[in-house]
């Protein structure tokens, strides 16, 4: 054959052609938007890690969930963050159906009805301790831990949540919100399991936003060691057996070949978590003048569903949809 017959880039010459030809399209409704929700009234914080993120007081989230859903997001993932007083170490407060998660939940539910509300399931922000579970003699204990997780998510869906995000990774704690779910008939309430949750420095913003950090220690005996890919399949298996409706890997940008391997191994939707380490960096990149922000945001996120996400829970969510 002579040389050259194949021109690869015929299909790259004009907008046009690219976007005919284009594999991934990114829609607002590919998106999660993450809710950090404050005690109080009027009052925006912005969280120093995360700028142009911010803290919001429920009555402000009113209007903020009014507009992310004429934006087209259809999706929100609420975190709250707990005062101090009311921290212990058996998610009391965690369980209050008048709570300020609860509160959250009926009031977005009956602000924006139509809009999908996800609730963050783990006893971080409720925490003495900072860590997702109880604490015994400086461990943190799975069976104990995973029965309040079902309770906890019992009561979002007691005041209005559709889906539950587990996010502490305790073994067996789908099955035991499946089970809570069902022993009160919340037949119609997803679980969206962190399957894959890693054990990664990414998360210090987020901490710093609820002011969540463990208090001794780290998370690697329950998070996954970054260095295993094998791992995370038997994890996301498990999690469907035991009845999660949509599997997670978390980060997002840096396990992008976890996404791709359970997308080729496993039939459920799955979605990624962009979390605030990755917001933070291209940020930081941005405001240096080293990177060019929008940009790298819009490579970020078409990367994560190229690798195979069907869903993406990113702080950029607003500023893309705004863009699209
Ligand atoms: C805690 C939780 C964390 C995140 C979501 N849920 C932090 C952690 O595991 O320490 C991180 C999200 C982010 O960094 O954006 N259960």
């Amino acid at each position: 054959m002579e040389f050259p017959y194949t021109r690869n880039r015929i299909l790259r010459q004009s907008a046009a052609i690219r976007e005919m030809v284009r594999e991934t399209h990114l829609h607002a409704s590919d998106f999660i938007v993450p809710l950090f929700i404050i005690e109080g009234s009027s009052q925006r914080e912005e969280i120093a890690s995360m700028p142009g993120y911010y803290r919001m007081t429920l009555d402000l989230i009113e209007a903020e969930v009014k507009e992310l859903w004429q934006m087209g997001l259809k999706s929100v993932l609420l975190f709250v963050k707990v005062p101090d007083s009311l921290k212990d170490n058996a998610g009391t407060e965690a369980l209050n159906d008048d709570g300020l998660m609860q509160r959250a939940i009926r009031v977005i539910r009956q602000t924006v009805p139509d809009m999908l509300v996800m609730t963050d399931v783990a006893l971080d922000p409720y925490s003495s301790y900072g860590h997702d579970g109880i604490v015994v003699d400086g461990k943190i204990i799975n069976d104990a831990t995973a029965e309040v997780l079902g309770e906890m998510a019992a009561s979002h869906a007691r005041v209005g949540a559709q889906f539950v995000a587990p996010s502490d990774m305790m073994d067996g704690r789908i099955a035991m919100i499946r089970e809570s779910l069902e022993a009160e008939r919340f037949h119609n309430v997803g679980i969206m399991a962190y399957s894959a949750k890693y054990a990664s420095c990414c998360y210090g913003p987020f901490r710093d936003a609820l002011d969540s950090a463990p208090g001794f220690g780290d998370k690697k005996t329950y998070q996954m060691d970054p260095a295993n890919g094998r791992e995370a399949e038997r994890e996301a298996l498990m999690d469907v057996n035991e009845g999660a409706d949509i599997i997670m890997v978390k980060p997002a940008m840096m396990y992008l070949d976890i996404i791709r391997r359970l997308r080729t191994k496993m039939t459920h939707p799955i979605s990624a978590y962009q979390v605030s380490g990755e917001y933070a960096m291209i940020k930081a990149a941005g405001e240096k003048g080293w990177l060019d922000e929008e940009a790298a945001m819009m490579e970020s996120v078409l990367s994560i569903k190229r690798a195979g996400a069907d869903l993406i829970a990113s702080y950029f969510a607003k500023t893309i949809a705004s863009k699209l």
